[in-house]
């Protein structure tokens, strides 16, 4: 069996992939060329890749019938052709749940940040600004007693609703699924349409997973209907926001501000966000803790390892590519 690891991971994943498979190791934080990419891709039976590797129908083409398994490092898996993937029977992993509190603990940490103007303040003290402590030296917005509005509550919104109640937030939410009574109550978290969540909240925060029905959910009639004194947190995937639209609400003040660790084009982001003082804006960090990253990369060893040995892999995303039962 072989395994190709697209680019550098932590190394307990490659030491549990060792006794399993040959790896074909692309030990680099650059990711290989498309053209690259589907050479070395051929004959493999698995594939570890992470959210930059663009696993396309191409791609699984050049591997060639035997490719069992992709296993994404991410617990979103956009970057592949999952259409694809099922109709070839190809499964395809993630890395759910471990990454849960991590991200919402970015999460929190950019709401204060953009809140309480913590990076701005920073730079104000690094370039030597501070030459006088005065009463409304970078004033920001309290968050306490706030309300939060969350977009899609799946196990990362839930995370953040329960740091929400230890700020004394009242908590709204927007998703697809609703949650059950009691969950709502242990999570103090109020069902609302979308309108109502944007037009009511003082930070609003994206908790989707990036797909064609939450493709620019928030453009520029959503941005409208917030409220001026508001801002946007975004730790999901880029694709929600129209990021143009979101520079213009935030260049003519139709929202207070925004906390951005993911954008549309990674690692591009719209050179007019950069230039405001009210955006906090993160490389794609929500949960780059120590701890989490590694647990991520060996769970997808481990999603292979299972698929290799014919198991069903503890993490699979798309159950319509098993072979149908008899
Ligand atoms: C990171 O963005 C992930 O999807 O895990």
């Amino acid at each position: 069996m072989e395994v190709l690891v697209t680019r550098h991971v932590f190394p307990q994943a490659i030491e549990l992939l060792r006794p399993h498979a040959l790896v074909d190791y692309h030990d680099a934080s650059d990711g290989l060329p498309a053209a690259e990419l589907q050479q070395r891709t051929h004959g493999k039976h698995a594939l570890l890749c992470q959210l930059t590797d663009a696993i396309s129908a191409e791609v699984m083409d050049a591997a060639g019938d035997q490719l069992k398994v992709i296993a994404n490092v991410a617990v979103g898996y956009d970057n592949v052709d999952m259409a694809t993937a099922t109709q070839l029977g190809i499964l395809v992993t993630n890395t759910p749940g471990v990454l849960t509190e991590s991200t919402a603990d970015l999460t929190f940490a950019l709401l204060l940040a953009v809140a309480r103007r913590v990076p701005e303040a920073e730079r104000y003290l690094r370039d030597g600004r501070w030459q006088q402590w005065k009463i409304d030296m970078l004033c920001g917005h309290d968050v306490h007693a706030r309300t939060l509005g969350i977009v899609g509550l799946g196990r990362i919104g839930q995370a953040v609703a329960r740091r929400a109640a230890g700020f004394g937030m009242e908590v709204l939410y927007h998703s697809r699924n609703r949650q059950a009574a009691d969950r709502e109550r242990e999570l103090g978290a109020t069902a609302v349409s979308l309108d109502e969540l944007l037009a009511r909240s003082d930070f609003v925060s994206l908790h989707v997973p990036s797909t064609d029905e939450t493709r620019y959910m928030i453009g520029a009639e959503q941005l409208a209907a917030m409220k001026e004194t508001a801002f946007l947190i975004n730790t999901a995937r880029g694709a929600i926001v129209d990021e143009g639209a979101l520079a213009s609400a935030l260049q003519e003040g139709q929202i207070a501000g925004a906390g951005l660790d993911v954008f549309e084009n990674e690692p591009e982001v719209e050179p007019r966000l950069s230039k405001l003082s009210n955006v906090v804006l993160l490389p794609h960090v929500g949960s780059a803790s120590i701890a989490t990253r590694t647990r991520m990369c060996t769970m997808a060893a481990e999603n292979i390892v299972a698929a290799l040995g014919n198991q069903r892999p503890p993490n699979l995303v798309n159950p319509d590519a098993l072979p149908a039962q008899p």
